[in-house]
């Protein structure tokens, strides 16, 4: 079933294809059940997770399709990334597939319909029980980048589980600058003294790139200890091109994903989990296609695994597979819950 629907998607542009899957999830009927074993179970910042498995952000851009995602497997739905206004993005093309190397390029730059429409499809929360991760980023013309995060922050913090501050896509200009010590301070205080005389302390979550070196990552660190913020999202796409990747993608601009990111968001996993031993939450994301890369991540000290990239190549069922092989993998390693996998290989 995945073969054919994958198959026929290839015929059309990767855009294109992304938005045909929106519609299929959010139209057709369901058919996978989700697989559900209790070894997967988790319970990190004071939600609980029926698996360590999300979607990552960029994928469900505006809220339409987290209720189908859990349904098919996934144990949490990372939306977002959603700017206070609407935007177009960059110009098409801007999404580039590499089937061979199971790698994506994209530049898109944001595009969403603004916090209003993602709010008002957060009405269909009610029935959804899964963890919502909410995805913020500011507007390309913004005047003020924190200011947008604050005013998203206010706007969606009733409908989330918990909340990711995007300073990490290549495609909006000068947004990673905001990974400097002094302006990261600037915005993490903004946030926790927006957040502080809410009913309910939710976790906040930074997602940061994995282009920096290691004392930017220090300093990052720091910071995330000083002002109590839950953890990381590590990695967002990078803009390097590995040598052995095709003329092609090296030619093209943008964040690259998939295969080719895993080793070195791994290796910015891992320095993160060294530096803080399990003192925050570490979710990890980039270039997950299997159950076994899946449990490197969390032996290598992530809590959680996101993928996106894995799931445009493999289709729906790669997600129940993934905890099929997580089950198997945990039982091997003899322990009881992938909860005491986290950190192991460090
Ligand atoms: C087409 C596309 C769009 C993305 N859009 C976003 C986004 O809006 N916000 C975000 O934080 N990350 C975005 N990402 C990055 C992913 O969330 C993830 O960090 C990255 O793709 C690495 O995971 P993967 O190798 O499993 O794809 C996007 C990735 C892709 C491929």
């Amino acid at each position: 079933m995945d073969k054919i629907l994958i198959n026929l998607l290839r015929q059309f542009n990767p855009e294109t294809a992304h938005n045909i899957s929106i519609k299929l999830l959010k139209h057709a009927p369901i058919l996978i059940k989700a697989y559900k074993d209790k070894s997967l179970e988790l319970d990190i910042a004071g939600l609980k997770f029926a698996n360590p498995i999300g979607m990552a952000a960029g994928f469900d851009k505006n809220a339409e399709v987290f209720n189908s995602l859990a349904k098919i497997g996934f144990g949490f739905v990372e939306c977002g990334t959603v700017t206070p206004k609407p935007q177009f993005g960059n110009p098409k093309p801007r999404v580039f597939r590499y089937i061979e190397d199971e790698a994506i390029i994209n530049r898109l730059g944001f595009n969403n319909k603004g916090v209003n429409n993602f709010l008002s499809n957060l009405v269909n929360r009610n029935n959804f029980y899964s963890p919502l991760g909410i995805n913020i980023g500011p507007n390309k013309d913004s005047k003020n980048f924190v200011d947008d995060y604050i005013n998203l922050i206010n706007h969606v913090y009733e409908y989330a589980d918990y909340i990711t501050i995007n300073i990490s896509s290549p495609n909006t200009e000068n947004l990673r600058k905001l990974q400097n010590k002094n302006e990261l301070e600037e915005l993490i205080k903004s946030i926790v003294s927006s957040i502080k005389d809410k009913d309910k302390q939710k976790p906040i979550f930074i997602k940061i790139n994995p282009d920096e070196n290691i004392e930017s990552y220090k300093d990052i660190i720091d910071l995330v200890n000083k002002y109590s913020i839950a953890g990381l999202v590590i990695s967002n796409t990078t803009i390097q091109r590995d040598r052995n990747l095709t003329n092609e993608m090296q030619n093209e601009t943008g964040g690259l994903s998939g295969k080719p990111l895993f080793n070195q968001a791994n290796k910015i996993l891992e320095l993160i989990y060294r530096e803080t031993q399990g003192s925050i939450i570490l979710i990890g994301v980039g270039g997950v296609s299997s159950g076994h890369d899946a449990y490197q991540k969390i032996k290598l000290g992530a809590s959680l695994v996101q993928l996106y990239s894995a799931f445009a190549f493999q289709g729906p069922s790669l997600i129940n597979r993934i905890n099929k092989e997580l089950v198997q993998l945990v039982k091997k390693d003899g322990f009881n819950s992938i909860s005491e996998a986290i950190g192991s290989g460090v």
